[in-house]
């Protein structure tokens, strides 16, 4: 069974991309199987070391906006791909706009180790 670590590499992952073009969401909604039923709204691929990552757990303590308890903040912006369901996309044909931007990123951890498993947002 995947683990919640195992779906945020899935999800939220893509280290060793740092161009993207414009298809890049569509393809990669795809490709990782986070389209879901209906569409998934939203979703951002993560271009950085995996290690600089996992990294975020151990500082960066944020409040939460939700009732998540514990939330990290990035130190240093992100390079990262937000994926946005276009307007009037019905399932199963999502179509996503693709933008690459530079944000901190914030993540919720869990687990020993203690590791990203949710993404939850970025400023
Ligand atoms: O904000 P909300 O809880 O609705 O987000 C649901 C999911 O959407 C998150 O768990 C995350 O997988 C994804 N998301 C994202 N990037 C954002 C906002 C949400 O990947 N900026």
């Amino acid at each position: 069974k995947e683990t919640q670590a195992d779906e945020f590499l899935r999800q939220h992952m893509d280290p060793d991309t740092s161009k993207v073009t414009a298809s890049y969401c569509n393809t990669m909604m795809k490709l990782r199987n986070v389209m879901g039923e209906p569409c998934k709204p939203v979703n951002t691929f993560i271009h950085e070391p995996l290690r600089d990552v996992q990294a975020i757990c151990l500082k960066g303590d944020v409040p939460c906006k939700n009732t998540k308890s514990d939330c990290h903040q990035s130190s240093s912006k992100m390079r990262i791909t937000d994926c946005r369901l276009k307007k009037g996309s019905i399932y199963p044909q999502c179509d996503y706009e693709t933008q690459q931007k530079r944000k901190y990123i914030i993540v919720t951890c869990e687990g020993n180790p203690y590791v990203p498993v949710h993404f939850v947002g970025s400023v």
